[in-house]
């Protein structure tokens, strides 16, 4: 298939890409290169420097390149900056995703895959009837930052599209992931921003008393669901996680390991809004889309560490 991915020099876009390549797809990027990087789109991928919220730029690059699927990786996923510029997140989020959306329909396109959020989507999550963790798609959206907000009403848009239009979707909901070409210089990212310090054998900080809870993912069991929702026939949402819940302070203690580290981390105040414990129960996933995490948070740590080290 002709598939556009969309953010493809970002963290998760260029493993998508690269697992697309690999199955024999051909592939091309569209990335603005807001956070992305020129160096993380792999050979093989043709790349066109563009905003997904340019319509006409992209109306050219479907016609020109056939585009058949997409992989919409592309976003603005700050969740700090969310607040502080909401209208830029809504532009990018929302408008950029419905300039894809309605090229997909115009071109009856076989499948929109979407980069959703677990964490930003659930929130504190508690339900109605108080169901709570491990959370499932039916979990209640509970969303603390108005990127939530952005991820739930494409998923919403999507579920239409589909309904009015015919046009097949997966929302993958991606818990907390982790892996090679992670940007250590974001506010998220933490496994990445420890990894950095510690080769470096600068300080760390943990947030409040670092047992907040996450579900950390890596890279290439998210590029191996993309890949499966892609070319599957089921239509919907999925959370893909591990569901094994990790404390930031288990993550500092193996990587503290893997890197011979020798410093105590400093703790710092918890910022207003950070969500204590989120991880994912993908069951959904496992029966409908025959996927499961397979890297342990050892095993994806430490190939982790060796891409880290690899770039110093
Ligand atoms: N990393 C995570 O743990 C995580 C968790 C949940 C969801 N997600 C979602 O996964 C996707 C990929 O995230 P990531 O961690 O790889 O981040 P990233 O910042 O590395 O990748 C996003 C990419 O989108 C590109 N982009 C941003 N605005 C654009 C625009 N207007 N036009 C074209 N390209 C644009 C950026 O340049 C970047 O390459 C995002 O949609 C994000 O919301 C990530």
């Amino acid at each position: 298939m002709n598939v556009l991915v969309t953010g493809g020099a970002g963290f998760i876009g260029s493993h998508v890409a690269e697992a697309l390549l690999n199955a024999g797809h051909r592939v091309v990027i569209v990335d603005n290169l807001h956070t992305g990087n020129r160096a993380n789109i792999p050979a093989g991928a043709t790349f066109y420097d563009a905003d997904i919220v340019d319509q006409a730029r992209l109306a050219e690059i479907f016609a020109k390149e056939q585009i058949e699927a997409i992989s919409h990786q592309a976003a603005l996923a700050n969740v700090r900056e969310s607040m502080t510029d909401p209208l830029d997140y809504a532009r990018v989020n929302l408008l950029g995703s419905l300039v894809l959306l309605e090229l997909a329909r115009k071109h009856n396109l076989r499948k929109i895959v979407f980069a959703s959020t677990g964490g930003a989507v659930y929130g504190e999550g508690a339900s109605p009837d108080n169901d709570r963790l491990p959370f499932t798609e039916r979990s209640w959206p509970q969303p603390k930052d108005n990127y939530g907000p952005n991820k739930l009403s494409v998923e919403y848009h999507l579920d239409l599209y589909h309904k009015n239009y015919n046009l097949p979707y997966v929302a993958l909901r991606y818990p907390n992931v982790y892996g090679p070409r992670q940007n250590s210089k974001g506010e998220a990212g933490v496994i990445a921003i420890f990894t950095a310090a510690m080769l470096q054998g600068e300080p760390t900080r943990i947030t409040g008393d670092g047992e907040q809870i996450r579900d950390f993912t890596y890279v290439a069991d998210i590029a191996r669901a993309n890949l499966l929702a892609l070319t599957s026939d089921q239509v919907g949402i999925f959370n893909v996680g591990t569901g094994v819940p990790s404390s930031i302070n288990t993550v500092h203690d193996y990587l503290t390991e893997i890197t011979h580290y020798d410093q105590e981390p400093t703790y710092i105040p918890r910022p207003v809004g950070e969500v204590l414990a989120t991880y994912l129960d993908s069951s959904k996933a496992d029966r409908d889309l025959g996927w499961q995490a397979r890297v342990s948070l050892q095993e994806g740590l430490r190939q982790t560490v060796e891409w880290f080290r690899s770039q110093q």
